[in-house]
């Protein structure tokens, strides 16, 4: 608990209660140590629906917890992403918003999303006409990623007339003002006529009954809705949770479900079944890319700083990546998967709310907030 008390008493609330000798004096000593200390040799990923927030609620400690990983000057000085299968806005827009939040500089780099690795799709569908789906902007977060030819459901659905039978009774249904992505300037005759390659669902489907309806014309036409059955365009998941942890009190369906709905109701109507590819949590390469997105932030930290195992920044190894999830099948079964060097931390303020491990994914670790978990890491990782 030393490491603990140490940092806890240089934080803003306990600077008042110490004089201001012993102040510089802890201050001096702390900047020291980190100015000659290596290269940290271990990393961390927090989930963040049920783990960090809870809807727009910081959690566990959340806030206290992750200031311990600032230095006093607010400079980052252990080495964290969020790892989230979370999404609709583009990275730079979440790291301001979790910064309001939870009152410490977060940057962009420092945001992976389940939709982060739609990136790697660029070069394969960088000019063709593709349609984005779910909360937020989805279009505006293809766009960004360099995607060129993209439109929101929302906004290519309103080029058809009637596409919806259900619009008219939708009363909370808002129009859309304008392209989300105003880079498109199409009219409804040439939407009409382009083939959609593509349908990317970058974050929660908010009108189901809509999506699932104009994703099947999409699908079932060869991107032409109204036209003749065609071969089936790629079809992409930027996660597949089952359920997660928002405000309610019990588990919201996620991506996983309007999946599943989408699936069950195109085998009834196509005579192929459904083919899709999901990305996310607890898929290994997700895990992979944390490890990579760590190790860029740790050099980006410690430009100078002997790596731990004197190997360059670039083939430095982690001897431990800490994965703290609420979800067993998807933070602790990827981080499971992964394998060696991810340690896994359960935490109580979500998805799991058991009083041992779970059964079926136990956690290397399991905690009841993020606040005992930072602890944890910190006494094992950094003792005085
Ligand atoms: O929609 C969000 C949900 O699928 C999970 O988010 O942060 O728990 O990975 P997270
Ligand atoms: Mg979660």
């Amino acid at each position: 608990m030393r490491f603990a008390i140490f940092t806890r008493a240089l934080q803003s609330g306990n600077r008042r209660k110490l004089s201001p000798q012993l102040f510089s004096a802890f201050s001096r000593s702390f900047s020291q140590l980190h100015s000659q200390s290596k290269r940290p040799s271990f990393g961390i990923a927090f989930d963040i629906d049920g783990v960090i927030l809870l809807g727009h609620t910081p959690i566990g400690g959340s806030p206290i917890a992750l200031k311990r990983l600032y230095q006093n000057s607010g400079d980052l000085r252990i080495p964290y992403i969020f790892l989230t299968n979370g999404g609709g806005f583009r990275e730079s827009k979440r790291a301001s918003e979790l910064s309001e939040l939870l009152d410490v500089n977060i940057q962009p780099s420092q945001v992976v999303q389940g939709h982060s690795p739609f990136k790697q799709l660029v070069k394969r569908y960088e000019s063709e006409f593709i349609v984005a789906v779910g909360k937020g902007e989805p279009a505006a977060v293809m766009s960004d990623y360099g995607f060129k030819n993209v439109l929101s459901i929302d906004d290519y659905a309103s080029h058809f007339d009637g596409i919806d039978p259900l619009a008219q009774y939708k009363k909370w249904a808002i129009k859309p003002a304008s392209n989300e992505n105003s880079s498109f300037k199409e009219t409804t005759s040439s939407i009409y006529s382009q083939r959609v390659q593509a349908a990317f669902v970058v974050s929660d489907s908010v009108d189901w009954s809509r999506d699932i309806q104009v994703l099947c014309d999409i699908l079932r036409t060869g991107g032409l809705p109204g036209r003749e059955i065609g071969h089936q365009p790629h079809l992409y998941f930027a996660s597949d949770d089952l359920e997660y942890q928002a405000s309610f009190p019990s588990e919201r369906l996620g991506m996983g479900a309007f999946r599943t709905a989408l699936e069950a109701v195109f085998n009834r109507i196509h005579h192929n079944p459904l083919e899709y590819t999901s990305f996310g949590k607890p898929n290994p390469l997700v895990f992979q890319n944390a490890e990579t997105v760590l190790k860029q932030l740790l050099s980006s930290l410690h430009p100078n700083a002997p790596a731990v195992n004197q190997s360059t920044p670039e083939s430095h190894h982690f001897k431990t990546l800490y994965m703290v999830g609420d979800n067993p099948s998807v933070d602790i079964k990827g981080a499971r998967q992964a394998g060696r060097p991810w340690f896994s931390i359960l935490t109580r303020t979500g998805v799991f709310k058991g009083k041992e491990n779970h059964a079926e994914f136990p956690a290397d670790l399991v905690v009841d907030t993020v606040e005992e978990a930072v602890d944890y890491i910190l006494e094992k990782e950094c003792p005085q």
